[in-house]
């Protein structure tokens, strides 16, 4: 039977920043930020949202009544929890309107989650082909202002069903995954920011990538002949470079060629959000899907790397209906309707914070359809614009 992404959504907020503004505020050369780092724009993520509005805004794309009643399970993979018990898929589930028949889980192993969830929903779909899996990926990533870190930065949220006889990606029942108790990024609970050894942390990813990589091949006895792309967890795009860098001269002359080709391809989105840490990977994804050439069977690679440290090798063939560049004007139309953040906007924008209890927030600048309205009684209180009406959490 073939399982798979049968539907791949997208969303962050409206506001970005330009980095090039961000290098001459912090003294840096703009090639630094756009070269040397990859990323050319950041998203700015407004305190009217969170981990779970960006969800509902990516997933209320996919979901509709002709596959709500389907969903069996919601897995939500994130880092950027909203609570220390419940889960963000229940919170989730509610706004969506899911039935009450479903299992709503979160998952945490930093960018790795919403892959663990993609596996899991995969194997839970063998058992039961006429049911659908939610997965998530929805983050906000914080290292603070004026950190190496914080050029890294972004946030967003996607959301995929995973389905019998997918539309866009087959995956393969292959994976190589690779586990170690390390400390190379991680957030203690009392901190809003990340704490990172950053060097140390780009070495281990492609260590982990290498040796995940090694694992797969000997597994299958596949090549990377048998590779038409590579898509990469991105923190930042030179980091999936550096990843495909290591195994490019595994590869003839014309193929190394084709990998380059849609390896831009595949970054091209995540060059204009940032990081948005589980979701990463799949916003690359869904790059490659709307910006390469790509034809039923070809066999694409997907690394996933979440610190502290998870990393899985990953694979599937382009479905017998896949839709080329399905979401592209989507796209286009989004990053030309965005509105751009002077570096003193962002400062404020990211400085500004939840407090602990009671708020009513202003949501008049966020043109969401769902956004965080406010705390009442250590209880966040979203509205869905489209129902026009409170949802009391
Ligand atoms: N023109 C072109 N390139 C330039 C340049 C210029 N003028 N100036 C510098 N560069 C290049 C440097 O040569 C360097 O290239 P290489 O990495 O190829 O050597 C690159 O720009 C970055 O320069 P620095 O190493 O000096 O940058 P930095 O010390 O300020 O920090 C960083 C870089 C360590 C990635 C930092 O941004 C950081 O800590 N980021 C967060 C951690 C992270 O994302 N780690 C990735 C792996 S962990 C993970 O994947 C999980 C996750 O999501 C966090």
């Amino acid at each position: 039977m073939q399982i798979g992404i049968d539907q791949l959504a997208f969303y962050t907020p409206q506001t970005y920043l330009d980095l090039t503004d961000l290098a001459h505020a912090r003294d840096e050369d703009p090639d630094k930020y756009r070269i040397g780092i990859g990323q050319s724009e950041q998203a700015v993520i407004p305190v009217t949202q969170d981990a779970v509005t960006l969800a509902a805004n990516a997933a209320s794309q996919i979901i509709d009544q002709d596959n709500r009643q389907q969903i069996a399970m919601v897995l939500f993979g994130t880092e950027s929890g909203i609570d220390n018990s419940k889960s963000a898929a229940v919170y989730l589930k509610r706004l969506l309107n899911l039935p009450d028949n479903l299992r709503t889980v979160e998952l945490k192993q930093a960018c790795y989650g919403a892959t663990a969830g993609l596996q899991f929903a995969h194997d839970y779909v063998l058992l039961h082909p006429d049911k659908q899996v939610l997965v998530i990926g929805s983050d906000i990533a914080r290292y603070g202002l004026n950190t190496p870190g914080e050029v890294t930065q972004g946030g967003g949220a996607v959301a995929m069903t995973i389905t019998a006889d997918p539309r866009l990606l087959i995956l393969d029942d292959a994976s190589a995954f690779h586990s170690e108790d390390i400390m190379d990024f991680w957030r203690p609970l009392y901190r809003r920011e990340a704490l990172v050894d950053g060097r140390y942390s780009e070495n281990v990813y492609i260590d982990f990538f290498k040796a995940v990589w090694q694992d797969y091949q000997g597994q299958t006895g596949r090549s990377i002949a048998d590779f038409t792309a590579f898509a990469f967890h991105l923190p930042f795009t030179k980091m999936g470079l550096k990843g495909l860098r290591a195994i490019l001269p595994e590869a003839t002359a014309a193929q190394q060629e084709t990998l380059m080709q849609n390896f831009e391809a595949s970054r091209s989105y995540n060059r204009r959000v940032g990081n948005l840490y589980t979701g990463s990977l799949y916003l690359s994804l869904r790059s490659l899907f709307d910006n390469a050439t790509l034809h039923t069977g070809q066999r694409i690679g997907l690394f996933s790397y979440g610190s502290g440290a998870e990393g899985e090798f990953l694979s599937g063939t382009i479905s017998p209906e896949f839709d080329s560049k399905s979401s592209q004007q989507w796209f286009e139309h989004f990053f030309a309707s965005r509105k751009q953040l002077s570096v003193a906007e962002y400062e404020a924008v990211f400085n500004r914070q939840l407090p602990a209890h009671d708020v009513l927030l202003d949501t008049s600048d966020d043109d969401a359809r769902f956004v965080l309205k406010g705390i009442q009684h250590d209880q966040r209180q979203y509205l869905d614009r489209s129902k026009k009406a409170v949802t009391d959490q």
